[in-house]
């Protein structure tokens, strides 16, 4: 659980670099207000993620790097291709026992198995730095990209639930997901078996 966590384990997590086959993950700063702003200002993104604003101002992304510098409830990176941002990935710890995946990509880099390939990535990262049981996520009922992203890293669907989206300025079904340690362990070690033919 995030709370028997010793905090200087926490903070040097915070400023972790991950990298993936194509992508880097690292905190966002300030330098890169302008292009998070440019990519999450999209009706397609707010409609699909719970608390991302519609329009997405500069002053969103200053006040997001900000709360992402000082806020241990959350871990979160920016997920760079190529040097250049494309989208956030990260991990909501508001409630302790069950921290929450989320992500999102700029629209002109979907469906090139980034979200997969990043999710995957913190994943890992969660499950190797805290000691926590599962991981839960969710996806609009209307949003069959995600929910294959989730399908992809190994979670499991757990029910409906309604939930309030900013954006829509009202609350609509979400399919809920959860991983569980054991699954995700089971995965990593499912190792290549060889054929024999006799
Ligand atoms: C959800 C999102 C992150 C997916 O990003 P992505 O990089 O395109 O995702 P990936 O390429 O890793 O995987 C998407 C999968 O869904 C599939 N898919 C995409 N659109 C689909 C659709 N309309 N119907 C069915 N499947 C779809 C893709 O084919 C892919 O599966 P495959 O690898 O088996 O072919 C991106 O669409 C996004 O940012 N959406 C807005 C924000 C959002 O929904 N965030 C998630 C809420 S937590």
């Amino acid at each position: 659980m995030l709370q028997d966590v010793p905090t200087p384990t926490l903070r040097q997590a915070s400023s972790c670099v991950l990298e993936t086959e194509r992508l880097m993950l690292r905190t966002p700063t300030l330098a890169d207000v302008k292009a998070i702003a440019r990519l999450a200002d999209d009706r397609r993104i707010a409609e699909n993620t719970r608390r991302l604003p519609h329009p997405y101002l500069l002053d969103h992304g200053v006040e997001f790097v900000r709360t992402v510098a000082n806020d241990r409830r959350e871990t979160v990176f920016l997920i760079e291709y190529n040097y250049t941002p494309i989208g956030v990935v990260g991990v909501d710890w508001r409630e302790p026992d069950a921290p929450e995946l989320g992500y999102w990509l700029g629209v002109e880099h979907w469906g090139r198995g980034f979200a997969t390939e990043a999710a995957r990535a913190v994943i890992d990262f969660t499950f190797e730095e805290f000691d926590v049981g599962h991981l839960i996520s969710g996806a609009r009922v209307a949003n069959p990209a995600s929910r294959n992203v989730l399908e992809k890293c190994g979670f499991q669907w757990s029910g409906v639930e309604l939930h309030r989206f900013e954006a829509l300025g009202s609350s609509t079904p979400v399919d809920c997901f959860r991983l569980s340690r054991s699954v995700w362990s089971s995965l990593k070690n499912w190792g290549s078996s060889t054929r024999r033919v006799r």
